[in-house]
């Protein structure tokens, strides 16, 4: 597995999202046995660089990852986000210092490690100045219960000051073949040398041309996200049957094309697909070893832009533009 630089922090370039393994998605929380298998077999592999986050569940994922990573510790770049829950009384998000130092200890104490390689803030909070939650979490490298810095959805302004603040390696946000926000702030986050670590880079599965809308379990977050309304679905369905052309042409499969894509976008992102499966951690993480040629990377550079939102409007309301 080859690797990537965030910041000051080498990660390999494949990463592995542990939320769906207990949150949001059909089937999460339905068989731990087979989630701890995917995360040994990624380690295994060398898919090494670990995504959760307290708010997944809430805690029972970072509980879930801890239990995994018992005794293999030395083999993770362990990545966990606070800020979406509230220890102090307030409403989330929440990124007052005290949150901060409150939420660290119960993350450390739910992956039963002592410290965490890559801590980010999960929304930016409107309600405190981005320094002080940054001046927090500087404490908290300070004092070796956490290694490096991190963003998630924010934008600009805030990445700025927060680096201005203390080195932030890497921002993590939504970026694949039909969600291109990111590439407006890959420009920003190379002269700061920040890394960029793509959320759902697998389109919430779209990309995989696997998903079927009637299979979706009432509770599974993608039913109030507009890009899956029947409707948007249906027309973006042209999206995942051009990937799956060039898979052909690739002779790859979808999931491994998106991935590649991004990781052709440079040696400073890392994306972090999600699976609570084996078989499909192996797939994804032989998109490693999947080189696309010029003329696959500009049919993928020149898809149409998908119909509908990525996020449901409450969740747009969280995330800075
Ligand atoms: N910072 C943030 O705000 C934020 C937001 C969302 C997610 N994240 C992080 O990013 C990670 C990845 O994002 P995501 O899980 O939302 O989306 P994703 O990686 O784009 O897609 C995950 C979905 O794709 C399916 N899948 C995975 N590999 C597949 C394959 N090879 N073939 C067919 N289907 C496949 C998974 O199903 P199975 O599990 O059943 O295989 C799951 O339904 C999360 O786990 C989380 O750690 C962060």
């Amino acid at each position: 597995m080859k690797t990537a630089q965030l910041g000051a922090l080498e990660v390999s370039r494949l990463g592995l999202g542990a939320m769906g393994m207990s949150h949001g998605y059909t089937g999460a929380g339905s068989d731990d046995a087979e989630s701890i298998r995917t995360i040994h077999r990624a380690l295994d592999l060398g898919v090494t660089f670990l995504d959760t986050a307290e708010v997944y569940g809430p805690y029972v994922n970072e509980e879930l990852v801890g239990r995994a990573i018992a005794g293999r510790r030395d083999e993770v770049v362990l990545a966990t986000k606070f800020g979406l829950v509230s220890h102090t009384g307030s409403q989330a998000p929440d990124s007052s210092p005290a949150n901060v130092r409150a939420a660290v200890e119960g993350s450390l104490r739910r992956l039963g490690v002592d410290h965490i390689d890559l801590y980010y803030q999960h929304r930016v909070d409107p309600d405190v100045p981005i320094e002080e939650t940054i001046g927090a979490a500087a404490e908290l490298v300070q004092q070796g219960k956490v290694r490096h810095l991190g963003l998630s959805e924010a934008w600009t302004d805030t990445i700025r000051r927060a680096h201005a603040t203390h080195p932030i390696a890497a921002l993590q946000s939504e970026y694949s073949l039909w969600t291109r926000d990111q590439d407006e702030l890959l420009p920003l986050l190379r002269e700061l040398g920040i890394g960029l670590v793509p959320y759902s880079p697998l389109g919430k599965g779209f990309l995989t041309g696997q998903v079927r809308l009637e299979d979706l379990a009432e509770d599974d977050f993608r039913r109030t996200t507009p890009r899956f309304s029947a409707e948007n679905f249906r027309a973006n369905q042209v999206l995942a049957d051009e990937v799956r052309v060039v898979a052909d042409e690739a002779e790859s499969t979808p999931a491994q094309v998106a991935l590649a894509w991004l990781l052709a976008q440079g040696d400073d992102i890392a994306p972090i697909p999600g699976t609570k499966r084996v078989s499909r951690l192996e797939e994804n993480a032989a998109a490693d070893a999947v080189t696309l040629t010029d003329g696959q990377l500009r049919h993928l550079d020149d898809l149409a832009p998908a119909a509908g939102g990525h996020h449901s409007d409450a969740q747009m309301r969280l995330i800075e533009r």
